[in-house]
């Protein structure tokens, strides 16, 4: 379908279905695992909000929710290493079995960030579910637990994956058209 979203898109990863499914997998094996437990999720604004809302209910299990913020792309497509707590835990996760959900594992600055200071926190384990993982991209030695899906070196955007704060509501996973992030880089 055309609109003024799918126009940037040079090229479509993956479908609405293909991502539905493939959450609906993963929703299965983090019920099996976390059955009993009462996990928490920790969501990570803003990327993971569609992915987060849809993978809780894949998961048919007693758990609750909380949300960081974080930031440390500023507008770009290249990391700027810094990562920076723009929205905090509102309860304390002592004991707690955490279950972190990202949208994007790249160069692993916001997760390897994320597990150490959720590790202070005191919490009984840490799990790391991430909907995309972009292996060529990594600089600090993170691994996911879960993946949806591991895509190649491009900058992809829909299902919550922003640029410049846009095309989060794309409902598939595409790359974007280099042109469009061209403009804006060089300046
Ligand atoms: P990392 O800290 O470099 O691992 O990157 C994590 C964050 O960078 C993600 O939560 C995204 O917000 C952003 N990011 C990295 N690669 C992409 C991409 O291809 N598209 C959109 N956002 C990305
Ligand atoms: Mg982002």
């Amino acid at each position: 379908m055309k609109n003024e979203l799918t126009n940037d898109i040079l090229k479509v990863l993956y479908t609405e279905e293909e991502i539905r499914a493939r959450v609906r997998e993963l929703g299965a094996e983090l019920s099996e695992r976390f059955a009993g437990r009462e996990p928490l999720f920790v969501g990570i604004l803003k990327g993971s909000l569609i992915f987060l809302a849809d993978l809780i209910r894949a998961c048919p299990i007693r758990c609750d929710l909380e949300m960081m913020a974080v930031s440390s792309y500023e507008n770009s497509t290249v990391s700027s290493g810094r990562v920076r707590i723009n929205h905090d835990l509102q309860q304390d996760v002592r004991g707690r079995d955490l279950i972190i959900v990202e949208d994007i594992l790249d160069s692993g600055n916001t997760l390897a960030f994320l597990q150490e200071y959720l590790k202070t926190k005191g919490a009984a384990s840490i799990t790391i579910v991430t909907l995309l993982d972009k292996p060529s991209g990594r600089r600090k030695a993170v691994t996911a637990d879960y993946v949806g899906f591991t895509v190649p070196d491009a900058f992809v955007v829909g299902y919550g994956l922003d640029y410049a704060q846009f095309y989060r509501n794309l409902p598939c996973i595409g790359v974007l058209k280099p042109e469009i992030y061209e403009k804006q880089d060089r300046t």
